[in-house]
């Protein structure tokens, strides 16, 4: 029976969808009956390809550092010759920390480069044929950065926040043309990002006790939440950037 969170018959392409959040927001959108494109540099893993064809669902992977714009340009060029792309899913992003005045510019360029402009690039090559069709969603991955500072952080923060804004100013040319353009901001994730706060004791019991829901969140506390904006079930929810934080940000 087909409900407003079934997805079946569409394609959905997740930037980073092999690993961390990205392979959480996979495997909930085979489970919702999309077909599933991945961007990425390392190739995916075996029991993520294991999880879509137990599921007969399609799974297709591209390998592209997407912080290099001709290089997700071409690729993304094969993409839309041979797939409609119905779901747009901005997920990839990468993280450095430096104090800031040590901060290196060339750092800071790479993070906003893979963080921001591939998503704007990105929402560009694919959002066009959606506007043609008049219908899609693209969903952006915020942060809790997106609200505040952070500590060392500063070229994820000012992406970040940028991101959040990119996914309002989207909404306003697009809602009414029937693409819906949302951002999810995951609290405290258990993934690779984190592996330099989870190895440091105090840092980690300093965050951990802030946290409402008592514990860190997993790559499935977002899949859902990113299926439910990409279905027709928030087809009337437009530029929010919606925090999965476990209540941090009520605190
Ligand atoms: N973890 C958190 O606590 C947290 C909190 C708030 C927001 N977020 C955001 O959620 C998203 C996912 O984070 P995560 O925790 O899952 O991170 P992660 O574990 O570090 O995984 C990052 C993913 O992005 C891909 N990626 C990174 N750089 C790339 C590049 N240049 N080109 C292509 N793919 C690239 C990686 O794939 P390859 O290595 O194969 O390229 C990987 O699949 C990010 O946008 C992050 O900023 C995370």
């Amino acid at each position: 029976m087909s409900t407003a969170f079934d997805l079946t018959g569409r394609t959905a392409l997740i930037t980073g969808g092999g690993r961390g959040l990205g392979a959480g927001i996979t495997r909930a959108m085979l489970d919702a009956g999309a077909d599933v494109i991945v961007y990425g540099r390392r190739d995916l893993p075996q029991d993520l390809v294991d999880y879509a064809s137990e599921r007969s669902r399609r799974l297709d992977f591209y390998s592209v550092d997407i912080g290099d714009s001709d290089a997700l340009a071409s690729v993304s060029a094969t993409v839309l010759a041979e797939h409609q792309v119905d779901i747009l899913v901005n997920n990839a992003g990468t993280q450095e920390r430096h104090p800031a005045v040590e901060f290196p510019l060339e750092s800071f360029d790479r993070v906003m480069d893979v963080n921001l402009r591939s998503v704007f690039q990105l929402c560009q090559i694919f959002g066009a044929p959606m506007l043609k069709r008049g219908h899609g969603s693209i969903v952006n991955l915020a942060s809790l950065l997106s609200f505040q500072g952070g500590l060392t952080v500063p070229a994820y923060a000012a992406s970040k926040g940028a991101v959040a804004q990119l996914t309002k100013a989207l909404c306003n040319e697009w809602s009414g043309k029937g693409v819906n353009v949302n951002a999810v901001a995951p609290g405290y994730m258990a993934t690779e990002m984190n592996t330099a706060l989870l190895a440091d004791p105090v840092r980690l019991e300093q965050l951990s006790v802030r946290i409402p829901a008592g514990r860190w969140g997993e790559p499935e506390d977002i899949g859902n939440v990113v299926v439910f904006l990409a279905s027709p079930a928030s087809a009337y929810i437009h530029g929010q950037v919606l925090a999965v934080d476990g209540g941090w940000l009520a605190r």
